[in-house]
Parts: C-alpha cells; sequence; structure tokens
C-alpha cells in the first residue's frame, strides 16, 4: 500500500523516533508498504517519520545510482546492492572530509541544495530478524545513510543550509507546509490550505 508521505512543517520530522523490537505491530507490513511508497515516488530512501511514524526505522534502495557514469568505482561498487532495511542504527563514528552533494528530500518536493557531509560513517542497525550488524559506508552510500539517520533525529538536509539559502527558499517551504505544490505521489500537508 502507498502511504502518504508527510510534507515539511510537519512536527513528526522534528521528533527523535523510538527505539522498536520484534514485536512491533506489523512491522513487515509496514516495511513493504515504506518501500512501494518509495518506489512510487521514485526515492533512494525513506524513514518511518516520513510516513507519520516516530521510530528508528527507514528503508533505503540507491541501487538506481549506480548507473551514474560519473560515479568512482567504489561508490558503484556500494551502491549496486545497497537495497536495504534499517532497524535501530546508531552511527558510532563520521570520519574523513567534508564534500557537497546535492540533496533533496521527498518531505521537501523540488527543492535541492548542496549539502556537506563526511566521507566515511560507522554504525550499528538491527537486520529484519533484529540481528544486530557493524558497518561502514562511504562517499554516495554513506551520504544517502546519512540523510535519512538525521531523519531519525529529526533533522532535515534544509537544517544544514547556510542562513542566506535558508532564507531564500523560506516561502518555498512555506508553500509546501501549505500543499501549495504539485506533486506527483501522494502527500500529507500539515498546514494544508484550500487555494
Ligand atoms: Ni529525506
Amino acid at each position: 500500500m502507498i502511504l502518504p508521505i508527510v510534507a515539511y512543517g510537519d512536527p513528526v520530522l522534528r521528533k527523535v523516533a523510538k527505539e522498536i523490537d520484534a514485536d512491533y505491530p506489523d512491522l513487515k507490513e509496514l516495511i513493504s508498504n515504506m518501500k512501494q511508497t518509495m518506489y512510487h515516488a521514485s526515492g533512494v530512501g525513506i524513514a518511518a517519520p516520513q510516513i507519520g511514524k516516530s521510530i528508528r526505522l527507514f528503508v533505503i534502495d540507491a541501487s538506481p545510482f549506480a548507473q551514474d557514469e560519473d560515479l568512482s568505482e567504489s561508490d558503484r561498487i556500494q551502491l549496486k546492492h545497497f537495497n536495504k532495511v534499517f532497524i535501530n542504527p546508531k552511527v558510532i563514528k563520521e570520519e574523513g572530509n567534508e564534500w557537497v552533494f546535492s540533496e533533496g528530500c521527498l518531505s521537501i518536493p523540488d527543492v535541492r541544495e548542496d549539502v556537506f557531509r563526511k566521507a566515511s560513517v560507522t554504525f550499528e542497525y538491527d537486520d529484519e530478524g533484529f540481528v544486530r550488524h557493524t558497518e561502514t559506508l562511504t562517499g554516495l552510500a554513506a551520504r544517502v545513510f546519512q540523510h535519512e539517520y538525521d531523519h531519525l533525529e529529526g533533522i532535515l538536509f534544509t537544517d544544514k543550509l547556510s542562513s542566506l539559502k535558508k532564507r531564500i527558499i523560506k516561502k518555498k517551504l512555506e508553500k509546501i507546509s501549505t500543499g501549495k505544490i504539485q506533486v506527483n505521489y501522494r502527500m500529507r500537508f500539515p498546514n494544508f490550505k484550500k487555494r
């Protein structure tokens, strides 16, 4: 089932999400619905707060990025099979130089901005069987993980922009929260007003 994606301005996107255990109700179905919702919106990742649930869960399928010919060999290898469910992830360390990439977010349609992030991230997470893993990602794979992880901390990529950039996109963000935008997937707008 395709779920409506929560738009910028909804308080659920600002909460620190809660850990879950294997008894979380209908978890399999939720994960399946989140994947469908992500694919329908042509996203490479979606976090539970974006469908209105403040729990520590996100799904990523960044394999479409592996087609990009400008990528380094290391990026391509990591992204090719980067299709995963992350439950209760916890970042252990972030390392390396910060690098810039133009990011977007399904909760903030039509906004793309350059964001700086560290090159490598090491973290723990539970898989769907609640088996704990430790993993390190670099480059674009790390970035997709870092973006989704931020959602569980109540952080959006627009928070990381300069104050000048924030001022420039302020109006656009207001339009998104009131639903005054064209978007080709289902959304839920926190401050919806009829036009
Ligand atoms: Ni996002």
